[in-house]
């Protein structure tokens, strides 16, 4: 019994609002609704809610509406949000909303509100979750399949890949083979571009394609089978699947580098990010493209020295949608589970050291997925533990995983922060932080 009124303590002060409360608090956002007209609704974070005239029943003229959206790690840590189900399993979200009115008005099942999160990655296999108040803090319930249909597709694109590409590129997608990782590729070249280089990368090299001419170069000067038989659906398959695998992979936006131009200078090929920051450099130069042994390759263009290629266009990044339907108010969640690939590990326990008497907040957030796991302190052993665990010795636990834990203690108006860099093993999981003067955990 002691165990779980030190729980219920501390959970309390991991967050800082009830549901109840929530609605009032800075960072929701109010919309004025006449039941009876068709609405669209745009949040500050680009979240969609459309309402049918029939989906209020209502008397009144205008009903308000309180929405919050948190679409990344930093928004779900600024409201106190984990992202574990009510069982505790691991989630990866791509994005919370919570919706109330005001007064209290029923949505009509039969019009239900539609609601669009954006993201710049659409990963299948995500589900709808509901939030559901457990000892002070929201956990997530499933609720089953979003409206978005990408199963076929995917799983279309996931044969192709495999069939056509993974001779040369990785099936990580991180790693280079003989062609470079393709992870977040759709992110940074554009779908004419993949669509005609998939079809026959060859013939843009042949007609001086500026960022296939730097990609032969970078890829020593290896060329990419040409593929006439994939259809413009095929090829649109393959690359929504790798779109949908980089999320599921974890892949951050930022983490596999792509050349967007290159030029030379003083006999060496420089390779440039869309920043114009150097990321590789050859030792060979261009004007050999016209002495290659590669007899397919006859153009002329043989730039002199220096000469900077033109920047490829740059692209722009579109936004998809997770999509789906809402027939009653509170918070909603789209997420992976994170259960596959888990294993059993030691719970890792967490020493911090901070002001006696300070009231401390708790997580732990993966580095590359929107995962936060609070942790609870076990008064005994003077430890906090991955409250996922629930204060067992042994948790299960996909290993190799980069996180950080953070902490934040309250003493009257003084703050302290720490954070720690960790990476989940099997064993020896023992950790400690030390919290220093500052106030950071919701930066
Ligand atoms: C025979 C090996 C080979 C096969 C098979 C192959 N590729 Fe490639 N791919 C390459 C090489 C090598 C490069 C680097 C450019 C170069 O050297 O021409 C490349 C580059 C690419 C790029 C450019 C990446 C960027 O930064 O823009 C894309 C996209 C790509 N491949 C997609 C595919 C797809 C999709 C398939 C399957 C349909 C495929 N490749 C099959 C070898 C291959």
């Amino acid at each position: 019994m002691k165990k779980i009124s030190i729980y219920l303590s501390l959970i309390f002060t991991l967050t800082s609002c009830t549901p109840e409360n929530q609605s009032i608090t800075d960072s929701s956002e109010t919309f004025l609704i006449s039941p009876g007209k068709d609405t669209l609704i745009t949040t500050k974070e680009g979240v969609e809610i459309s309402i049918s005239e029939f989906s209020f029943k209502s008397e009144e003229k205008e009903i308000e509406l309180h929405i919050k959206t948190a679409l990344d790690k930093t928004s779900m840590i600024k409201e106190g949000l984990i992202t574990l189900t009510t069982d505790n399993q691991l989630l990866d979200s791509d994005g919370m909303i919570y919706i109330q009115s005001n007064p209290p008005t029923p949505i009509n099942p039969q019009y239900p509100l539609k609601i669009r999160i954006p993201q710049l990655r659409i990963a299948s296999d995500m589900k709808l979750f509901k939030g559901v108040e457990m000892e002070g803090q929201i956990h997530w319930q499933e609720l089953g399949a979003l409206n978005n249909n990408l199963k076929e597709k995917i799983t279309l694109g996931q044969e192709l890949y495999k069939e056509n590409c993974t001779a040369c590129h990785s099936e990580n997608l991180r790693a280079a083979l003989i062609g470079p990782p393709l992870g977040n590729v759709t992110l940074h070249r554009d779908s004419a571009f993949l669509y005609s280089y998939t079809r026959n990368a060859v013939k843009l090299i042949q007609d001086g394609h500026p960022l296939a001419l730097c990609l032969f170069d970078l890829y020593n000067r290896q060329l990419m089978s040409p593929f006439p038989d994939l259809t413009k659906q095929d090829i649109s398959a393959i690359y929504t699947f790798l779109e949908s695998e980089s999320r599921k992979q974890g892949i951050g936006i930022g983490e596999i580098p792509y050349i967007d131009s290159c030029y030379q200078d003083s006999g060496k090929i420089f390779f440039t990010d869309k920043n114009g920051k150097v990321i590789s450099s050859r030792d060979t130069i261009r004007s050999t493209w016209t002495t290659t042994t590669t007899s397919i390759i006859t153009t002329t263009t043989t730039p002199s020295t220096s000469q900077i290629t033109r920047p490829s266009s740059s692209v722009k990044r579109i936004m998809k949608f997770y999509e789906f339907d809402i027939k009653g108010y509170g918070w909603y969640n789209v997420d992976l589970y994170l259960g596959t690939n888990s294993t059993i590990i030691e719970n890792p326990k967490i020493t911090i050291k901070s002001e006696p008497e300070s009231k401390v907040t708790a997580y732990v957030v993966f580095k590359n997925r929107n995962v936060i796991i609070p942790l609870i302190h076990n008064a005994q052993e003077q430890v906090y533990y991955f409250s996922n665990g629930q204060l067992k010795d042994s948790i299960e636990f996909p290993i190799g995983i980069e996180m950080k834990i953070m902490a934040e203690g309250k003493l009257g108006d003084q703050h302290f922060y720490g954070s720690l860099d960790i990476v989940s093993q099997r064993s020896d999981n023992h950790y400690t932080l030390t919290l220093q003067p500052g106030d950071s955990i919701k930066k």
